[in-house]
């Protein structure tokens, strides 16, 4: 890969895109085309930062990460090797597909065993019109990050055998093959190096990785496919929510649900986010930022948001819905469980009513892409209520400081938590 080095006390974005003709955005490829020269994989060296379990120590909050990115680019005193970035306007990434160099793709024969998987150029795919995923729905997605070091070149990714093993386990409710943890994560770790200039600068986003396993035979009559394809594509993201890190508001859905008992609600299957997407269009149509569903037995109990987990504070207590079947097992949300108890914080995963949440102190999201999100208003049944005064509540400053502090390498992982890129 072309390397650039950067002056210290140039503009950043200049400098960290020299070339631009190198940088011009490649043109989609048809699934077919092959002999591209991919990353070596020999120079993909993959290592835990830390091999410690103990606590981690806390960190002083306040948008330390940007401060310190920023300052580390732009105040080094010697010049800094970093690898080239695509040419994009890194201030304004927002949460939108943003093609890039390379995907991905595996597939699986008819033992059901994914082998010989490749990088090809990003772009379309082809399938069956009688695909099972595009007839019955026989889908999976994943949604994980890579975050660029303050020393421009090292990448860490983010607990990606936790997705590895989440998509094992919603491929077995969906009577899929899916490719091993090891086959998951070399998969990840190859097509972000592939995608390495797409990785944003620190401080101003991450990579977003998205993994599909689908059903790609020919079907007919309802049944599993006959053949299934696992895919890989990128795309630099920044905050998902158009306030940005400033709080959401949600709106209590009465009439629609998201899952039911013995459904799927509790695996990533895509039928799960085709089916909020009413509720979601209706509320947005109303200037809320998303939905916050119920249980559909009690329409009482909390569930989840549309894309991510739901947690309240009372008291300095925090609570969440428990994992049961009806809620994605967030690993976002089992992160954060982990950061609040090591800090200190009693965590509670049990039911939690929709008039705790009216009566919480703190209410804020989780999930991989809107990272840690505070709520800065609920709807529920025509009463507003909020919380705090239009920014981050103490509680979930501290959760979202140690978190992504620690997601972007700014304080030792002592959670061994992360993997490391060069
Ligand atoms: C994620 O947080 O990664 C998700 O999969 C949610 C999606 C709706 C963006």
């Amino acid at each position: 890969m072309e390397r650039a080095v950067i002056s210290p006390s140039l503009n950043q974005n200049y400098l960290l895109c020299p070339s631009r003709a190198f940088s011009t955005r490649l043109h989609s490829f048809s699934s077919s085309t092959r002999n591209l020269s991919p990353p070596s994989s020999s120079s993909i060296k993959l290592q835990h930062s830390s091999s410690s379990s103990s606590v981690l120590s806390s960190v002083s909050n306040g948008g330390a990460s940007l401060t310190r990115c920023n300052a580390v680019l732009s105040n080094s005193s010697s010049s800094t090797e970093v690898s080239e970035l695509a040419d994009i306007d890194w201030d304004n990434i927002g949460f939108g597909l943003k093609p890039t160099d390379y995907m991905y793709v595996m597939k699986c024969n008819i033992d059901g065993e994914f082998s010989k998987g490749e990088l090809q150029r990003f772009g379309n795919i082809e399938v069956s019109p009688s695909a099972g995923v595009l007839n019955y729905g026989q889908g999976l997605f994943e949604g994980l990050k890579a975050y660029r070091k303050e020393d421009g070149n090292n990448i860490l990714l983010f607990r990606p055998e936790e997705n590895a093993n989440r998509m094992r386990n919603g491929a077995e409710r969906m009577c899929m093959p899916a490719p091993s943890i090891e086959q998951f994560v070399e998969a990840v770790k190859e097509t972000v190096l592939a995608n390495k200039r797409w990785v944003p600068p620190l401080g101003k986003g991450s990579l977003y990785v998205r993994p599909l396993l689908m059903g790609t035979g020919a079907v007919l009559g309802l049944a599993p496919a006959p053949e299934y394809t696992f895919i890989i594509y990128v795309s630099p993201v920044g905050n998902y929510f158009k306030e940005g890190v400033a709080p959401i508001n949600l709106i209590v859905e009465n009439d629609f649900h998201r899952a039911t008992p013995g459904g799927t609600g509790g695996v990533k299957t895509i039928g799960n986010y085709a089916a909020v997407l009413k509720a979601q269009s209706i509320a947005k149509a109303k200037g809320y930022s998303d939905v916050l569903y119920l249980d559909c037995v009690y329409k009482r109990f909390l569930e989840e948001v549309s894309s991510c987990n739901i947690f309240i504070v009372k008291d300095n207590v925090i609570a969440t819905p428990e994992i049961k079947g009806t809620i994605l097992p967030g690993i976002t949300r089992k992160s954060i469980i982990d950061v609040a108890r090591t800090q200190g914080f009693q965590v509670e995963e049990r039911n939690v009513t929709v008039d705790e949440l009216l009566e919480a102190d703190e209410v804020f999201c989780t999930g991989t892409a809107v990272v840690v999100s505070p709520v800065g208003s609920v709807t529920y049944k025509g009463k507003r209520v909020s919380y705090g005064e239009g920014t981050f509540g103490t509680v979930s400053k501290q959760l979202y400081t140690v978190l992504t502090s620690l997601q972007m390498g700014l304080i030792e992982d002592n959670m061994n938590w992360t993997v490391n890129l060069s």
